[in-house]
């Protein structure tokens, strides 16, 4: 297989973590022969230092090239002081994201058997299993509606609209992602109040009834769900829901797990190309020492290789490694070990 990636670290321990999934991502090439060029491109404050905009035209038409971009992650506190729309998070993340057409935000959030005590849940609980994906749509809803605030500055609103196109295409990607975990979709909406939420559950029913009757699909309203994910989140295999409560629901998902440093998400657009990167953030309390944890990165270079390439022994091998790190208390500081940044991706690569 031969494929291009544009590998953009960003700010912060972006490039730290970058390289360690760098270098898994290689060595898995040589493992099982593919071709994959990785070239390096400037995102964020970091491309902002060196030629006054988070997101050059040459980055952005290099991952428009790519056949998939790893991301490290961009901001800190050096930039919060630029105006709105040029900062990292909204010039360089929102302005990939739209440009690139991702409409379908992955966030697996489960809990490592060596790691259940990170978790600010009951042990009977994490017992019971939480290993679950938040499959979330990122291009509609409230966020992308009309906003509007009153001449007389005394009232507000903001729309949300969704059309059946945009709810069948990421409740496709749900359906397609549950038939390779358990085989169930919880579709989390507000449809005793909301019409757009009627709509979502009669589209995503209809879906399930004609293309995916093997999947085992129930509803919730968003309230419950919140609630559920703490109460009972071993209900949960693949939970599908629009932008608004995708970004709520996935924060839960991913604290609850305990372990910020362990967490991948990828960015689909529906041919396989995807934007990959850890959920958390540039870390700038951690940059430069040397201490941060690559794994959520390594683990979202795993992701890349199942979701936009097709790889899913190479994908499932990492992660299988990984777990054997964690087994043998190969441990970075946020996980209470010793292990550097820098020597995680050999360790790693050492099990695969
Ligand atoms: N996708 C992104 O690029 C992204 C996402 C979130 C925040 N940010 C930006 O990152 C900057 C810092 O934000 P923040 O401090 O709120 O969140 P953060 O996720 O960067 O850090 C929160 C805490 O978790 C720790 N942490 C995070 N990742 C870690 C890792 N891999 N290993 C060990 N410890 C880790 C940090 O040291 C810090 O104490 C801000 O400028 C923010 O806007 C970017």
């Amino acid at each position: 297989m031969k494929a291009k990636i544009a590998v953009t670290p960003g700010d912060g321990i972006g490039p730290e973590i970058v390289a360690e999934a760098v270098k898994v991502l290689k060595a898995v090439a040589e493992k099982y022969g593919h071709d994959l060029a990785m070239e390096t491109h400037l995102v964020g404050g970091a491309a902002y230092d060196q030629c006054g905009d988070c997101l050059p035209e040459e980055s952005l038409a290099a991952c428009k090239a790519a056949d998939a971009v790893l991301l490290g992650a961009v901001g800190g506190p050096k930039y919060d002081k630029l105006p709105g729309p040029q900062r990292p998070e909204k010039r360089a993340l929102l302005t990939l994201r739209k440009e690139l057409g991702l409409f379908a935000n992955m966030r697996p959030a489960k809990v490592w058997a060596p790691l259940k005590s990170a978790s600010p849940l009951k042990p009977e609980i994490i017992d019971s299993g939480l290993d679950l994906l938040v499959v979330r749509e990122l291009t509609g809803g409230v966020y992308f509606g009309r906003h509007e605030r009153a001449a007389d500055g005394q009232s507000a609103l903001d729309l949300m609209p969704y059309s059946v196109a945009e709810i069948s295409r990421i409740a496709r990607v749900a359906f397609e992602a549950a038939r390779k975990r358990r085989g169930r979709v919880t579709s989390i909406d507000k449809a005793n109040v909301l019409e757009t939420s009627r709509l979502w559950r009669e589209t995503v029913t209809r879906i399930r009834e004609e293309e995916y009757a093997d999947i085992e699909l129930d509803h919730m309203y968003v309230d419950n769900g919140a609630m559920q994910l703490v109460r009972a989140p071993q209900h949960f295999d693949v939970i599908l829901t629009e932008n608004m409560f995708g970004d709520i629901l996935s924060d839960e998902a991913s604290q609850i797990t305990g372990s910020i440093g362990m967490l991948p998400s990828a960015s689909l657009r529906s041919d396989g190309f995807g934007l990959y990167e850890p959920i958390h953030g540039s870390a700038p309390d951690i940059a430069g020492q040397d201490i941060a944890n690559p794994l959520a990165t390594i683990l979202s270079a795993a992701m890349m290789l199942k979701h936009s390439f097709g790889l899913t022994e190479e994908s499932d091998a990492i992660e299988r490694a990984v777990g054997r790190v964690l087994a043998d208390g190969i441990l970075t500081k946020d996980l209470g070990g010793t292990v550097k940044c820098s020597e995680m991706g050999q360790a790693v690569i050492e099990r695969l």
